[in-house]
């Protein structure tokens, strides 16, 4: 070992902070009916669920949908008109007809097999950057990164990276960063699913646009 590194001590390894966001989640986190069986059909429908809508407005619907279509091939089988008739009053209503689409599309085309990488992920009708990267390492414990306004603005002020290089340069580097975030947590032993939802909770709850 090098003179005077103290590699052994936590307080001083350049991991420490990830450790301790992972210490903090699994201390602070919310109780909520997806992650404690994170399969990958509950957490893609939370995390539809979860794009533009609050996680308090999303647990009731979404235990109800998950009893009315409990797997991936009893969404597929139900009409159009019941599965709106789940998410009357949750809104932006084309992410129901996008996963009802996806539904069948995951049935017919993939024999009910979700997809196991990213671009597997983003070809589903309704999934995105953010949401593949939630489900890959939430149902699947991978080193995926994620990145919406709440971790966008978690990384950017613990790394302090300004917009001073435009928009799409800013976003390219925060991505850049949460991806080397997962992986660099993974190598210190917390896991993709404890980090990334680590970042979201911290963005939501404590590292908000006011505080
Ligand atoms: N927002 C988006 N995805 C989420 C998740 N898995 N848990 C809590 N909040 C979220």
């Amino acid at each position: 070992m090098e003179k005077g590194r103290t590699v052994s001590n936590p307080d001083s390894s350049p991991q420490r902070h990830l450790i301790a966001l992972g210490r903090w989640f699994e201390r602070q986190k919310r109780v909520l009916p997806w992650r404690d069986a994170p399969a990958p059909y509950r957490v893609w429908v939370s995390e539809i669920m979860l794009q533009q809508t609050q996680v308090v407005t999303v647990v009731p619907y979404f235990e109800k949908f998950m009893a009315s279509f409990p797997t991936v091939q009893a969404l597929a089988a139900a009409s159009e008109e019941d599965v709106m008739k789940h998410w009357a009053g949750l809104g932006y209503y084309s992410r129901a007809r996008n996963l009802h689409r996806a539904a069948n599309q995951i049935v017919a085309e993939r024999g009910g097999e979700f997809p196991s990488d990213r671009e597997g992920w983003e070809s589903i009708p309704g999934v995105g950057p953010y949401t593949a990267g939630a489900i890959l390492s939430i149902a699947y414990g991978k080193a995926e990164a994620i990145l919406d306004g709440n971790v966008e603005r978690v990384v950017s002020r613990f790394r302090a990276v300004t917009r001073a290089g435009g928009d799409s340069f800013y976003k390219q580097r925060l991505w850049r960063l949460a991806a080397l975030g997962v992986r660099e947590a993974a190598r210190a032993g917390v896991s993709p699913s404890v980090f990334n939802q680590a970042l979201m909770e911290l963005g939501a709850t404590v590292c908000t646009p006011r505080a």
